[in-house]
């Protein structure tokens, strides 16, 4: 289809580690721009593999199916930041594998992620290593209660982590996360938490789409307000990490980067993934360009589509037993449904979302 040397134009297939909802979404608009998305992952049925033309079954320990999955992909992307750097070199001596590795080891470990941070003076919440019981005593000595412990690498939605408040102990708390290396975080007393994803094309482009304002509800994102009802100052403040994080990593395709607004207007930087973002779903109903889209494009070395905000929304996730909330949505002339196609409706599972446009 033309394009420059490094454009990969549509018709040609797209790999994605990785079988969830975001690999499902990231292979519906990669559909719609004319591509084919072969999945990667260890399971027989997938949200992702449901809506892909291929699918090879297959864990990131299997060299031998990484390597025939890489020469049949014309570049891979993933769904997922815990990646290990294995794969990852196994899969890019033979296909490109955007956003790079580096972006992943970053983004897997909160450790390195609040030093990659530090190095371009953004702000996080204040931390120490807790990686014995003398640094779990020290940690918490300096850092004071209440506190956030978590572990380092492998948590989500809100897994692996523990409040540590008034009279309780940090050396147990480090225990009961099984002793593995964690940081020990000051509790954020904050006024809001926020997201800004950016992505960056093949050529070095960037747009930010505008800061939405993220509610969680057990650990796990709630509801998503797009756009956030920020101060000007705040709402450049974030934009500006954010882009800066993504120029500094080299990515290209999204950067998501959660942020705290402190009560004193100040911005910390809490985490970061190199991937689509739950916070960025309402993209898909309520913006010029949804974030798979967005994604898509810059790994295929495609000009950035536009971030204009067409409408105000609110999404709403559906978490287990909520999956039942469909039935209200589809009778709702305003609410876009999502739904991932997972059977069972564990507790904590995200199985869908809801998009409400806010139209005057
Ligand atoms: N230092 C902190 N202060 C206050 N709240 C926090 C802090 N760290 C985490 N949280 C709360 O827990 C949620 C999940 O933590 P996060 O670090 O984003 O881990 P993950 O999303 O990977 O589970 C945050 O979105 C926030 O609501
Ligand atoms: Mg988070």
């Amino acid at each position: 289809m033309g394009g420059s040397a490094s454009t990969i134009a549509p018709g040609a297939t797209i790999g994605i580690l990785g079988g969830g909802q975001l690999g499902r979404m990231i292979a519906q608009a990669a559909a719609r721009l004319g591509y084919r998305c072969h999945i990667y992952c260890p399971e027989t049925d997938s949200p992702a593999a449901q809506v892909a033309s291929r699918h090879t079954i297959g864990g990131l320990e299997d060299e031998t199916r990484l390597r025939e999955f890489a020469a049949a992909v014309d570049v891979v992307t993933y769904e997922f930041e815990n990646i290990p750097a294995g794969p990852v070199e196994i899969l890019a001596e033979i296909v490109p594998v955007r956003p790079n590795a580096r972006a992943l080891r970053v983004a897997q470990d909160r450790m390195e992620e609040k030093r990659f941070a530090a190095t371009l003076g953004i702000a996080t919440a204040p931390w120490l290593p807790v990686r014995s019981e003398a640094e779990a005593q020290a940690a918490i000595a300096t850092i004071g209660r209440p506190a956030m412990l978590k572990t380092a690498r492998l948590g989500y939605d809100g897994k692996g982590q523990v409040k540590i408040g008034a009279g309780e102990d940090a050396t147990a708390a480090w225990r009961g996360l099984g002793g593995a290396p964690c940081v020990l975080e000051g509790f954020v007393d904050f006024a809001m938490e926020i997201s800004v994803i950016v992505a960056r094309g093949l050529d070095g482009a960037m747009l930010a789409y505008p800061a939405v304002e993220n509610r969680h509800k057990n650990g796990i994102l709630d509801v998503t307000i797009a756009p956030a009802d920020l101060a000007p100052a705040i709402a450049a403040a974030a934009r500006d990490a954010a882009l800066r994080l993504t120029q500094a990593l080299d990515i290209v395709g999204l950067l998501a980067v959660e942020m705290f607004v402190a009560r004193d207007g100040g911005v910390l930087v809490n985490e970061m993934a190199p991937r689509p973002h739950n916070s960025g779903h309402w993209t898909l109903d309520a913006c010029a360009t949804s974030q798979f889209e967005q994604l898509v494009r810059a790994i295929c070395g495609l000009k950035l589509g536009g971030v204009d905000v067409l409408c105000p929304a609110i999404m709403q996730n559906l978490i287990g037993a909520e999956v039942e909330h469909w039935r209200a949505a589809i009778e709702d002339p305003r609410a876009k449904l999502h739904l991932y196609g997972k059977t069972a409706a564990r507790p904590g599972r995200k199985m869908g979302h809801v998009t409400r446009l806010l139209r005057p």
